[in-house]
């Protein structure tokens, strides 16, 4: 019988990993904490429709990414947005085009981890909280005192700080990991239902407590009845109010919506909100992934490369191929 490998984390780095192993001839074994795949590029129905609360569109830069978003174009998985996109700084709100390609899973941004995930071996609302080696293999325990096991390899593809909780048996991995410090981001999702009067889809934000906002339903695939938007406050202003009850975000957020467009806004018909503890990595790295290869773990996620959707990816790509290299 072979002796699966591991993956701890079924975002968008772990599914990378997972689809690289398999091609591999690896077989594997997906465990997430939430009740499906996505992490970060999960999307939340709701009652105004799936709202992308995390990732919002992504941009290939690197020549395999741009293969990989093709291959998922082809399939149905993701589409271009073509957003009207304005800045506004310093109070002064301009439109502000760009010749950019903006990717976005349809018909919802989860879109892309599901239909990765596809048939690999999974078990969701299962947190792990200790990966300890036995004198050959490798075993789980999860936050119900159960162990998972036996495993060749575990490849972690967890946010940094939830990555050092895992690595004792690698002190020096460990360590890596407790250097990378990632900044919170508060998401607030609004909808109307007599449409907002502008024509903005997107907008980078400055000088304000807001550091993004998108019409969600803009966004390609979107069937929603209500007029939808996400917002997105800044790390700064995120950290300062990390402790604020979730009404009393959604009214700050929805004022500096309001006062960015000038407008007294309707109330919203719709709200919600939701605290991403780890949303970005504070600085960006090119490690790609880390690696005990003689001990067997590996460890990805987007904070091993830039912080993005591609840099996720990429990274669980890495972290296969380091594995599988290894084995040869
Ligand atoms: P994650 O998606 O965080 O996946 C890690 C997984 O591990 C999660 O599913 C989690 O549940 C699981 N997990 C953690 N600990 C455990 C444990 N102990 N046991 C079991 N499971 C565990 N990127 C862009 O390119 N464009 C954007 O516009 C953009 N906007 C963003 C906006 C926000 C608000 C946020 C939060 C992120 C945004 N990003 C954006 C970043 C992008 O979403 C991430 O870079 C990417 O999704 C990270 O993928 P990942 O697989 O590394 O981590
Ligand atoms: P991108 O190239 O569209 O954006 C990169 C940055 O360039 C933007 O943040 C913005 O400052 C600037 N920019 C781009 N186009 C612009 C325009 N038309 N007008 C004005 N400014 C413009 O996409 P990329 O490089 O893929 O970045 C992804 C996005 O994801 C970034 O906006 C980043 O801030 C965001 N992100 C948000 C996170 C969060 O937690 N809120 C986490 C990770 C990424």
């Amino acid at each position: 019988m072979t002796v699966p490998i591991a993956i701890i984390g079924a975002g968008i780095a772990g599914l990378s990993a997972a689809q690289a192993l398999r091609e591999a001839g690896h077989s594997v074994h997906l465990f997430d904490k939430s009740r499906g795949p996505g992490g970060r590029m999960s999307s939340k129905r709701s009652d105004a429709g799936a709202l992308d609360l995390g990732a919002q569109y992504f941009t290939a830069r690197d020549r395999r990414f741009v293969t990989e978003v093709q291959r998922w174009q082809t399939q149905g998985w993701v589409a271009e947005w073509t957003p009207q996109l304005y800045n506004f700084q310093g109070g002064q709100l301009t439109p502000s085009p760009d010749e950019q390609t903006r990717w976005v899973g349809t018909p919802r941004m989860s879109a892309i981890t599901r239909a990765l995930l596809g048939d690999v071996q999974a078990q969701f609302g299962c947190r792990i909280t200790e990966v300890y080696r036995g004198e050959e293999h490798w075993h789980l325990q999860d936050a119900e005192s159960f162990t998972h096991g036996p495993f060749s390899h575990v490849v972690i593809a967890t946010p940094a700080p939830q990555a050092t909780a895992l690595l004792a048996a690698a002190p020096k991995l460990a360590g890596v990991a407790a250097g990378v410090k990632m900044d919170p981001t508060w998401a607030v999702a609004l909808a109307f239902d007599t449409p907002l009067d502008t024509s903005m889809q997107g907008c980078f934000v400055q000088d304000s407590a807001l550091d993004w906002l998108a019409r969600n339903r803009s966004k390609p695939g979107r069937d929603s009845t209500l007029d939808t938007w996400i917002l997105h406050a800044t790390s700064a202003w995120s950290r300062q109010h990390i402790d604020l009850p979730k009404e009393a975000v959604i009214e700050q957020l929805h004022g500096a919506f309001a006062e960015l467009l000038h407008s007294a806004m309707p109330a919203p018909v719709f709200s919600l909100a939701h605290r991403w503890l780890y949303a970005r990595p504070a600085g960006s790295h090119e490690w790609g992934a880390l690696a005990d290869a003689d001990l067997g773990l590996y460890v990805c996620g987007d904070w091993c490369l830039s912080g993005r959707v591609e840099g996720a990816w990429l990274s669980g790509q890495e972290a296969a191929r380091r594995l599988h290299e290894h084995l040869q």
